[in-house]
């Protein structure tokens, strides 16, 4: 059960990343359809080619990455505009795979999440640190960099409009979460830190936990005061398994 003791609106978001197919559009569909009313947020974001099979009366719509330019000669590349044309409330920008994959700088995604608000999309930004910078004991100060970067990008009048996803990159795909209080660890410096940029802000922005979040230990990282749902990868797949994530969170 997600924490009561703020007035925060729990979040569960689907990243499919490049899997899927029509098939499960179509089972996501039945079953998230019933969640619509709860006192909860539930996003899906498919690859982007399934968003228009999706009937977005009934659930909200997230793209999984934009460019930063608005259109023009960007061979593979969709932009926010076209991600909002098609529905879309919502955006992944600086997912951990766009940083490694395609080589993203904070500063990108920090232009990202601009461009997004600009277009009337709600960015979820993704912060968190590889294991060799946990391991030296430099959780703190990663994070606070790549948060200062996207700060800076949107400008302090904008926070508020973020989401914020911590995913710990050593436990993305691993079956390996962050326990409970490593989490909370992480999002409680999260708030403090965007505090000091927009107190307001940081009390009502939602941080997302991400990184092998399951049915099983979804109940206890979203009862943290500082998590206010997830971000969540392979088991987003499953229909049974994510709709007790979401479950979890309500
Ligand atoms: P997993 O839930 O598969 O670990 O992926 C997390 C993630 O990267 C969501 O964006």
């Amino acid at each position: 059960m997600a924490n009561t003791m703020n007035n925060r609106r729990p979040m569960v978001a689907g990243n499919w990343k490049m899997n899927g197919n029509l098939d499960l559009v179509n089972k996501m569909q039945d079953g998230i359809g019933n969640l619509a009313k709860q006192d909860l947020d539930v996003v899906i974001c498919p690859p982007s080619v399934y968003l228009q099979a999706f009937d977005k009366q009934s659930l909200l719509l997230g793209g999984q990455d934009i460019s930063e330019y608005n259109e023009g000669a960007h061979t593979g590349d969709i932009s926010a505009r076209m991600l909002k044309e098609l529905g879309c409330r919502f955006v992944i920008v600086g997912h951990s795979e766009r940083r490694s994959d395609h080589h993203e700088s904070n500063e990108l995604v920090a232009v990202k999440a601009r461009v997004a608000l600009e277009q009337g999309l709600t960015p979820i930004v993704c912060v968190g640190e590889p294991l060799s910078v946990r391991e030296a004991g430099q959780v703190f100060d990663y994070v606070a960099a790549q948060l200062d970067a996207v700060i800076q990008g949107v400008g302090s009048t904008q926070i508020s409009q973020l989401v914020i996803a911590y995913e710990p990159i050593w436990a993305i795909g691993t079956g390996k979460s962050a326990s409970p209080e490593q989490a909370q660890d992480v999002h409680h410096f999260i708030r403090k830190h965007i505090a000091k940029a927009d107190e307001a802000a940081a009390s009502g922005i939602r941080i997302l936990y991400g990184g092998s979040v399951n049915a099983a230990n979804a109940g206890a990282l979203f009862a943290q005061a500082d998590v206010d749902g997830g971000l969540v990868g392979g088991a987003s797949l499953k229909k049974d398994e994510f709709l007790a994530i979401c479950q979890a969170a309500n």
